[in-house]
């Protein structure tokens, strides 16, 4: 039976995906630069079965149907269009961390999707290639096939637009704490989202100035500089708020809580504590601190009026088959 399983993490982006020169093909207005979160895992099996009329798609054990079982689909047609594989599939699909906390599982759906898929339907992928094809099911997707630092290049064209590695994990401690302000799920996800970034007269501006923030984040990495990562992450997630605020209609996925954390770490880091924030697009903050910092760091968060719960990620590996 042609069959794969495979495993990819999320990854929380440092200089922001938020528009698409091309809705379809998921080729994005600017480029971006993320770290792959390690320990938290989506692990997905794909089996095409002759005696299937379509594809079928569980999440956590549940059967999807409507939008999450087309979307799938649509991934597995793509998929199937560049082999000789004819079959419909069994996809299962298993995160090792709960939906709503703030983590985007489809980076790491889509990252470990196409890697299983591709496997089982016999097709033998260099990581740039799998990280185009993971981008058309997931923009973020392409970044999770790498591990440790990740760079995505915008392009016009799909062959240009793929991700790539910028650092290994072990290069740098930095650690994720998660600070989790909401588990309601959000009321318009990142696919309506992007699409709704041209109606800001901000995002012309947010894109331009782009190609600065990835040179000065990049920089940072490489030099391990915290104190010049920190301002780029935080003013690059504060542009795409201000984007999502001002499209049409507009996007406020802050909470008071939100506000809260974004306000302490800037007073904790005047203090000489290694933290910055970035915030997706949901309420949760992804506080980025240096290892040492960390249990401090956490301790703070929990304090923190709102703070339902804190998770912690360093860097992660890439994806993988299993
Ligand atoms: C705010 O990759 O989830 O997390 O391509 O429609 O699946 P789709 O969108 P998605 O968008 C991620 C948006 C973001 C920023 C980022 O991760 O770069």
């Amino acid at each position: 039976m042609p069959t794969a399983l495979a495993q990819a993490s999320p990854n929380i982006a440092f200089v922001k995906y938020w528009g698409n020169r091309n809705q379809g093909l998921r080729l994005p207005s600017n480029g971006s630069i993320s770290m792959t979160l390690e320990g938290l895992e989506t692990r997905t099996s794909v089996s095409y079965l002759p005696e299937l009329t379509q594809d079928e798609f569980w999440l956590d054990g549940s059967q999807t149907r409507g939008q999450q079982l087309e979307r799938v689909t649509k991934h597995l047609d793509h998929i199937r269009s560049l082999t000789d594989m004819r079959s419909f599939a069994s996809v299962e699909s298993q995160n090792n961390f709960p939906a709503g906390v703030g983590i985007a599982s489809s980076a790491s759906a889509f990252a470990s999707l196409t890697l299983a898929a591709c496997a089982a339907a016999g097709m033998d992928l260099d990581p740039k290639s799998l990280s185009r094809l993971a981008r058309l099911g997931s923009g973020s997707a392409c970044r999770s096939i790498f591990g440790g630092f990740v760079r995505w290049f915008a392009a016009d064209r799909h062959e240009e637009s793929y991700a790539e590695q910028i650092a290994p994990a072990n290069h740098w401690g930095l650690v994720d704490l998660v600070a989790v302000a909401s588990r309601q799920h959000k009321a318009i996800g990142s696919t309506a989202g992007h699409a709704l970034a041209e109606t800001s007269p901000l995002q012309p501006a947010r894109v331009e100035d782009a190609p600065r923030r990835l040179e000065l984040c990049q920089a940072a990495i490489l030099a391990r500089d915290f104190s010049n990562l920190a301002p780029i992450v935080e003013q690059d997630s504060n542009m795409m708020h201000a984007v999502m605020q001002t499209s049409t209609p507009p996007l406020l996925y802050w909470q008071p809580a939100t506000v809260a954390i974004m306000q302490a770490v800037r007073e904790w880091r005047r203090a000489g504590i290694p933290v910055c924030y970035s915030v997706d697009a949901g309420p949760n903050v992804h506080c980025l601190c240096l290892d040492d910092a960390a249990d401090d760091v956490a301790r703070r968060l929990e304090a923190i009026e709102g703070v339902l719960e804190v998770r912690r990620a360093g860097a992660g590996g890439p994806a993988r088959l299993l």
